[in-house]
């Protein structure tokens, strides 16, 4: 089943937030048990051994990560919690944030005593209000009952953490860009290498790993890899909190086994498209994963490796379901918008690229396309492919290059006949 609570086995309650229903659950006992039983190196064993793929967005192995950083090595090492969560249509993080804020402070510990980091941060999305609210509750009841500060649990290993706001920039959520946001400076992206791993916050070797991927890694542990492994596929194992919007009868955040039929899970889970309509298309993972049709979806599997098949991905886990009768051309409208505002502006082919394609979008939406237009989109997505510090200008380029693929018809229509097929048309994307 794609809604039931798997890996997380949490469900939201009023309290589910506090410290008391947390320990009830069983919680922080994770954390005792390997402070008492393991050795740091074990803990990276066993998340490598899990297969775990980070759930920000680039699916890197988590383990894999942190096996650069070396336990001391003399020199501060630090963690990150990457909770910027900026991808549109996605707001999975939030839901950890809000109903399970001590699932990621324990997955922290876990991690920041595997990478033997003293001092760890959570960057939170500067909007957010109540999933801060919440966290920072959190922080504060776990120093008050000393799972956090010096010394935890008798043991050797001292932890701070430390929550940060931002102040809303897409960018920012991008690891390096998030660094220097976190130094006080503004938040652009810089070029690699060095890798964050080796140079990242003040010049220190620093692990950046999205929300979600840290709150899994308190079940790894507590639970074992083979646990772990038992749910999902040889390739994506585990399970992914997808969170959905658009046009469903049931948006919300479920965590998916991986594998799942992505079909079934849309008509059972989410209780199917608004008004019985088809499935025009399936954005997969947040607005930078490349969109797919309602024909393809209908014989995917809900996994990285069947999302890398068709050439796109699971992203962020951010899925919008558009139906039958939305334009197109519109949404494209819509998403090259955000990135043109987005762009931090350092690199040339992202900074004028993504407004390029933007106004290239505006006027044939406007109804003064030129018959050129589709190549020249083309290109210029082409051109921004791999030519910029960050991956903001690639998925821009991305976006625009997948929806031209599938439904250039629509593009054409729209600039022979200067108005939409639909007539401008475009459902209120439901959230
Ligand atoms: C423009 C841009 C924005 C990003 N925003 C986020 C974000 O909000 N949250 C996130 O976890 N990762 C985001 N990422 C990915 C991070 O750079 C990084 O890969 C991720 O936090 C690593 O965590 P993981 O390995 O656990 O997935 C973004 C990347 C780019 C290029």
């Amino acid at each position: 089943m794609a809604g039931r609570q798997l890996l997380m086995n949490f469900p939201v309650t009023a309290n589910s937030h506090t410290l008391a229903e947390y320990r009830a659950r069983g919680g922080y006992t994770a954390i005792a048990k390997a402070l008492r039983e393991m050795k740091p190196q074990q803990i990276t064993q066993e998340v490598v051994a899990a297969g775990l793929q980070g759930r920000g967005g680039a699916s890197f192995p988590t383990g894999r990560k942190w096996q650069v950083v070396v336990p001391g090595d003399g020199q501060p090492h630090y963690l990150i919690a990457n909770a910027d969560e900026g991808e549109p249509g996605t707001f999975k993080d939030r839901w950890i944030l809000e109903n399970a804020p001590h699932l990621l402070v324990e997955g922290m510990l876990l991690t920041a005593y595997a990478l033997d980091a003293r001092h760890c941060f959570i960057y939170i999305r500067g909007e957010f209000d109540l999933p801060y609210r919440r966290i920072a509750g959190a922080v504060e009841e776990a120093y008050a009952a000393r799972w956090l500060g010096e010394q935890i649990a008798g043991s050797g290993f001292s932890c701070d953490l430390i929550v940060y706001r931002g102040a809303g920039a897409y960018v920012a959520g991008e690891a390096s860009g998030l660094i220097s946001s976190l130094e006080g400076k503004k938040g652009y992206p810089r070029n690699r290498p060095p890798r964050l791993t080796v140079r990242g916050l003040y010049q220190r070797p620093t692990v950046v790993n999205n929300v979600e991927s840290l709150a899994n890694v308190t079940g790894i542990i507590r639970d074992g890899a083979a646990a772990f492994r038992a749910v999902g596929t040889e390739k994506s194992p585990g399970t992914r909190l997808i969170s959905v919007s658009g046009h469903v009868n049931r948006p919300g955040v479920y965590e998916v086994e991986l594998g799942f039929p992505w079909r079934r899970f849309i008509d059972e889970d989410c209780g199917g498209v608004l008004g019985g309509r088809a499935i025009k298309a399936v954005v997969p993972g947040g607005i930078s994963s490349k969109v797919l049709t309602g024909a393809e979806i209908a014989l995917l599997a809900l996994s990285h490796e069947a999302l890398w098949d068709v050439n796109s991905t699971l992203g962020s886990g951010g899925m919008i379901v558009i139906a039958e009768g939305t334009c197109m051309v519109h949404l494209l409208q819509i998403m090259l918008r955000f990135y043109h505002h987005e762009s931090c502006g350092q690199c040339t082919p992202c900074r004028h690229g993504t407004g390029w394609m933007h106004r290239i979008v505006d006027r044939i939406v406007a109804g003064e396309g030129r018959p050129e237009d589709i190549e020249r989109l083309y290109y210029v997505a082409k051109y921004n492919d791999g030519t910029t510090i960050c991956g903001l200008g690639d998925a821009a380029g991305f976006a625009a290059a997948g929806i031209l693929d599938k439904f250039r018809d629509e593009f054409e229509y729209c600039i022979e006949h200067k108005r939409s097929r639909y007539e401008g048309r475009i459902e209120c994307l439901r959230s």
